[in-house]
């Protein structure tokens, strides 16, 4: 029987659902996993599905991503940000497996301030969540530096998640104000770009270790706040300005988190697209989604036929 070419954990996820969709486009063989089905704080199911499916790659999304949560629940952080993902690495080496790690440009405390952050930048988590990713990225090289990836990513938003662009629409829409933050700038990502970088490298296999990817173009949250309201016919929706410090988040976030993705465009020979034409993509698949997948894909300029997931 042939090798499983793919397994994705959270795949009940934003990015991951992205994933597995894009993986069958290209006619790999692939499989999903939701948290209850592959838990990361059991070691032992771990291994026990590892061993089991005996994938070539393992593409790991899945994360307690709830960055506010974390900072009150640190142990749940730690045990499956950290320790899960240590598991992980270590069932797919036993199997010889390649691991690529999803991880965050929260692992960044932001005072680089101007200069994008290169893959090798001095990490310095401000947050339980970031110092969680940083924990998991380090057991991840650490169990196979000759073959592994972190891939660092940031403003993840993607059809059917939870996301900023799906807020923003969402308050606009119900005639609530908008106040969006001015003071912190990044780089947002859009899933199925992400997913079709993350991919590449399991496809091209370019030296491994650590690659940041996020979409061209760089913004505060406000900008990113007017772009999609604009591109979703909402420009007279006006957006208010709020800093950082107003919101009175439980964890603190880079205030500058811009990252340098020069490494994964050497590596595909191109840039992921830039962000404005990835929320243009996003609003027609999340218009289109649920109607037909499979058009809403080939209509927003993504490879293939078929979704599923
Ligand atoms: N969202 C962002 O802005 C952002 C930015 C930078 C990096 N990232 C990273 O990108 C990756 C994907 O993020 P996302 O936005 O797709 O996240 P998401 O939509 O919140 O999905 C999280 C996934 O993780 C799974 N999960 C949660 N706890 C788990 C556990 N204990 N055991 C096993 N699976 C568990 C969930 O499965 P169930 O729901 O089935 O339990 C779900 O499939 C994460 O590694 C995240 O750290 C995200």
């Amino acid at each position: 029987m042939a090798q499983l070419d793919y397994l994705v954990t959270g795949a009940t996820g934003q990015l991951g659902r992205a994933v597995v969709a894009l993986a069958k486009q290209r006619a790999a063989s692939v499989l999903g996993f939701s948290g209850k089905d592959l838990p990361l704080d059991s070691r032992a199911r771990i291994q026990q599905v590892l061993l089991e499916h005996r994938p070539k790659n393992v593409i790991h999304c899945a994360a307690v991503t709830n960055v506010d949560g974390c900072e009150g629940d640190p142990l749940l952080a730690y045990r499956v940000n950290g320790l899960g993902t240590a598991w992980l690495a270590e069932a797919a080496a036993a199997i010889a497996g390649k691991l690529v790690y999803v991880s965050t440009d929260f692992v960044f405390d932001g005072t680089k301030q101007g200069v994008p952050y290169e893959v090798d930048a001095r990490v310095s988590p401000l947050s339980v969540y970031g110092a969680s990713k940083r924990l998991g990225e380090e057991a991840v090289l650490s169990y196979d530096r000759a073959k592994n990836y972190v891939v660092r990513t940031s403003w993840v938003f993607g059809p059917g998640g939870k996301n900023f662009p799906r807020a923003i629409i969402d308050r606009a829409r119900s005639g609530q104000p908008l106040k969006v933050v001015t003071d912190q700038i990044g780089r947002p990502c859009m899933t199925f770009d992400l997913a079709e970088a993350l991919l590449d490298l399991c496809e091209l296999a370019p030296s491994p270790g650590i690659y940041h990817a996020a979409n061209e173009g760089q913004c505060s949250w406000h900008q990113f706040a007017v772009d999609v309201l604009r591109l979703a016919g909402l420009s007279n929706i006006s957006v208010g300005t709020q800093l950082a410090v107003e919101l009175k988040r439980a964890a603190a976030r880079p205030a500058w988190s811009v990252l340098d993705t020069a490494r994964l465009t050497a590596a595909r020979g191109k840039p992921l697209p830039h962000y404005v034409d990835a929320i243009q993509r996003y609003l027609q698949l999340e218009s289109q989604i649920t109607k037909d997948p499979a058009a809403a894909i080939a209509a927003a300029g993504l490879r293939g036929k078929e979704y599923r997931s």
